[in-house]
C-alpha cells in the first residue's frame, strides 16, 4: 500500500461488525449490524488496514451486475470505504484502492461518491448524472389518466421480492446504470429498521396490476406527517419507482403526486430523462436537482468495451493511458453495434486518444466522449472520429441508478 506502516489485508468473516463500526463511525451515522448484512458480506473482497491491532481502514466490493448499454455485466459494486478520523490522509484510502481495483475479477468498478473531489485521482468518472426532486405537490399539475384497467394494492416485504424482481430486471433491459439484486439484496434493501426511519411511516411497497393480475409496476414511499399554518403538508418521500408499462408507470405516479394530505413529495434517483417529466404540465413544480450518481473505474479495457453494445456500428482505435492499471495501457481496436462487439490490442494508428477517466465516463452511453474534446481532455487524430465514436457510445435511454449503495 502507498504506506507501508500500516498493514492491508482481506478481511474475515469474524470482522464484520468491527468492519461495518468504523465505516459507520467515519461516515458518522449509527450502524445496527443484521444477521443479513453479516450473510451478504463477501470478507474476501472486503479489505482491513490495520495500525498496529487498530483497524483503521475499511473497503469493500460486492459481487453484483449492473446494466450496461446492450447488457448486463458483473461489476464490483464497491462501497464501506472509510477511514479512522486520526489516521486520514496518510495514504490509506490510496493503498486500498489500488489494491481492490488491480484484483477487481470484473471489468469495472461501480461506486457512489460522498464527495465528487476523492476517486477521480483512482481512474473513476462520473458516468451517471441523477436527477432529486423535491415537488410542491400544489402546483405540479399532473396529467389524468386516460383509462387504466388495473389497480394499485399493497404488498408485504414478506411478498415484495419475488413480485419486484422481474420489474428490476426488465429496466436493466432498458436502463443502463441499474444494479442487479439477489433475493437476499432484495430482502437487505427492504429492511425497514425503526430507528431509522426519522419519524415516517413504515416503507409502503404499492403495486400496480395490469387487467390479468399481472403486476406490471411498484413504488417504495413513506409518508410524514406535518401540519402547517394553512393545514396539512404532509411529506412523501418516493424511495424507489419502476414500471414495465406505460399505464402502470403513469398510474402509480398519479396515485403519489394526488395522495390526500400532502402538500411536499422527495423524490432522489430520477433519471436525467425521467417521463415524469411529460406526465406533468407545470415541470418546474418538479424542484429539480442535478447531481453525480454512479461513478465507474474500467478495471479492464478490452474486456469492458467488448461487454457492451454500441447505438450505431462502430470501428476505431482508441489510445488509452492508465496510471495505476498497466494493461490498460495502449491503442485498442473497437469494433461493434447494436448486436455484438469485439475490443482488441492494436498496433494501428489511434484515431482518439484519452485518459481510463473519459473512457470510463462515456461508458454507460449518458456522457459524450465530445465533451472531453472541449477541455482536451480527448484528442481526436482522425477528422471525424470524435463525432462517430461518441454516436456510437450513446444510449437511448440515459443512466439511472437506482439506490445508493
Ligand atoms: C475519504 C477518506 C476515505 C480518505 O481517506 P484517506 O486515507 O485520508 O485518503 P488518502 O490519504 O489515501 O488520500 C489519497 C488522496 O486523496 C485525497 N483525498 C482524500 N480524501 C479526500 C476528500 N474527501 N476530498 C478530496 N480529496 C481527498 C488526498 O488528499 C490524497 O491526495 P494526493 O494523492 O494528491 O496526495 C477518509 O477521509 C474518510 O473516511 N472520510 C469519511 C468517510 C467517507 O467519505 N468515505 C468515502 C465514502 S464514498
Amino acid at each position: 500500500m502507498a504506506n507501508s506502516e500500516y498493514v492491508l489485508r482481506a478481511a474475515t468473516a469474524d470482522e464484520h461488525d468491527q468492519f461495518l463500526g468504523l465505516f459507520a463511525a467515519a461516515m458518522m451515522f449509527e450502524a445496527t449490524p443484521t444477521d443479513l448484512d453479516r450473510e451478504l458480506f463477501e470478507p474476501e473482497r472486503a479489505l482491513v488496514a490495520y495500525d498496529g491491532d487498530q483497524l483503521v481502514g475499511t473497503a469493500k466490493a460486492m459481487s453484483r451486475d449492473l446494466s450496461v448499454p446492450g447488457a448486463v455485466v458483473p461489476a464490483a459494486h464497491v462501497t464501506a470505504v472509510g477511514v479512522r478520523a486520526t489516521h486520514r490522509r496518510r495514504g490509506i484510502l490510496a493503498g486500498m484502492m489500488s489494491r481492490q481495483l488491480r484484483e477487481a475479477p470484473e471489468a469495472l468498478a461501480v461506486l457512489w461518491a460522498s464527495e465528487a473531489g476523492i476517486y477521480g485521482r483512482f481512474g473513476y468518472a462520473a458516468a451517471a448524472f441523477g436527477v432529486s426532486y423535491e415537488v410542491d405537490l400544489r402546483s405540479v399539475r399532473p396529467r389524468p389518466l386516460p383509462s387504466d384497467s388495473g389497480r394499485i394494492e399493497e404488498v408485504s416485504a414478506e411478498d415484495a421480492p419475488a413480485l419486484l424482481a422481474p420489474l428490476l430486471q426488465a429496466l436493466q433491459a432498458t436502463r443502463p446504470g441499474v444494479s442487479g439484486r439477489s433475493e437476499q439484496v432484495w430482502r437487505q434493501h427492504l429492511q425497514d429498521d425503526p430507528a431509522h426511519r426519522g419519524g415516517s411511516t413504515a416503507r409502503q411497497i404499492l403495486v400496480h396490476r395490469d387487467e390479468s393480475g399481472a403486476v406490471d409496476g411498484y413504488v417504495l414511499w413513506r409518508g410524514k406527517m406535518n401540519w402547517g399554518p394553512t393545514g396539512p403538508a404532509y411529506e412523501v418521500s418516493v424511495q424507489e419507482l419502476a414500471a414495465l408499462d406505460p399505464t402502470a408507470y403513469h398510474a402509480l405516479w398519479l396515485h403519489l403526486l394526488t395522495l390526500d394530505l400532502a402538500a411536499k413529495l422527495e423524490y432522489g434517483h430520477a433519471a436525467v430523462d425521467e417521463p415524469l417529466l411529460q406526465l406533468v404540465s407545470n415541470p418546474v413544480a418538479l424542484g429539480r436537482r442535478l447531481s453525480e450518481t454512479l461513478w465507474i473505474r474500467i478495471t479492464d479495457v478490452p474486456r469492458a468495451l467488448a461487454q457492451r453494445r454500441y447505438a450505431v456500428a462502430t470501428d476505431v482505435v482508441i489510445e488509452v493511458t492508465d496510471d495505476l492499471i498497466e494493461a490498460n495501457n495502449g491503442r485498442f481496436r473497437l469494433t461493434g453495434d447494436a448486436e455484438k462487439a469485439t475490443c482488441e490490442r492494436t498496433d494501428a494508428a489511434a484515431d482518439l486518444a484519452l485518459s481510463i477517466n473519459e473512457l470510463s465516463a462515456a461508458y454507460l452511453g449518458g456522457r459524450g466522449l465530445a465533451e472531453f474534446a472541449t477541455t482536451e481532455r480527448v484528442t481526436e487524430n482522425t477528422p471525424g472520429a470524435l463525432a462517430a465514436t461518441t454516436a456510437a457510445f450513446g444510449w437511448p435511454l440515459g443512466p439511472q441508478s437506482l439506490e445508493i449503495f
